[in-house]
């Protein structure tokens, strides 16, 4: 794993994007995996600043979905990747997948997802936040480390953590659809973004701690492309921590003798 610790949210989102930005000039990245809440923001916002026509042309799949919200609602996620990803980006509606969690058949839409990414090529790079609890997209603790998108029930942590953007907390829905830790890493590239003291824990478990569907993130120890975009609060815990560190200044100046 890539470990990267930054200064704050524009180091983060001007980081992010440089490194989508040249995947996609390069001709390495056509399909992006996206994913909602607060950690990928200052990437989606640094990307619409130095937006160039190439973006235009992604694909992008989100990672998940709730169950029983309307696409319209604003805090579905159909709509959150609209205003935060569609929009600013100026991707093509008709090429942003977001699994349809008012499907009358859940199952069948979990694998019509499945396939509508297989037949894109799969994605190039996921981006990814981290959930307190360990979870990516919303597999939550104990969920298969192979899994597939299926429906999944949001743990009360979960539920709880995401009432702010519902104000009510009962009205966060009690299931999602969600892509699985297996799907996620069969993108070629992964970037995960956590900012925060309140992450600090759970990406402790997810770099250092043992693989274990107790924390799901930590399954990304076994891809061979996994950058952990950080802040200071967050690479807090990390035991490893000024190794990261020369590390990453190792790759600017060099290695020396
Ligand atoms: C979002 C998702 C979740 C969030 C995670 C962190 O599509 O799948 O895994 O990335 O809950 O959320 P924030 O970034 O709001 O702290």
């Amino acid at each position: 794993m890539r470990v990267v610790i930054l200064d704050g949210a524009g180091d983060i989102g001007a980081f992010g994007a440089g490194l989508i930005l040249d995947g996609v000039v390069r001709g390495r990245i056509r399909t992006l995996g996206v994913a909602t809440g607060s950690s990928p923001l200052a990437i989606y916002r640094a990307l619409a600043d130095q937006w160039i026509p190439a973006l235009a042309h992604l694909d992008a799949f989100a990672l998940d979905e709730y169950v029983g919200l309307p696409a319209e609602d604003p805090q579905s996620y159909h709509s959150v990747i609209r205003r935060e990803v569609t929009d600013r980006l100026r991707l093509d509606p008709a090429n942003v997948h977001v699994p349809d969690g008012c499907a009358a058949d859940l199952d069948a839409e979990c694998e019509r997802y499945e396939a509508a990414m297989a037949a894109a090529g799969g994605v190039d790079l996921q981006l990814l936040g981290i959930g307190r609890n360990g979870h990516i997209g919303f597999n939550e603790p104990s969920s298969s480390l192979s899994s597939r998108t299926r429906p999944k029930t949001l743990m009360a942590a979960t539920r709880r953590d995401n009432a702010r953007f519902f104000g009510d907390p009962d009205l966060v829905p009690r299931h999602c659809l969600t892509q699985g830790l297996g799907t996620i890493l069969d993108a070629a590239e992964v970037l995960l973004v956590a900012q925060g003291s309140g992450k600090a824990e759970a990406v402790r478990a997810a770099v250092e701690g043992p693989v274990s569907s107790m924390c799901p993130a930590s399954v990304l120890q076994l891809h061979r492309r996994a950058t952990i975009l950080l802040d200071e609060e967050a690479a807090r815990q990390l035991a490893l921590r000024q190794y990261y560190l020369d590390t990453e200044k190792n790759r600017i100046e060099g290695l020396r003798p």
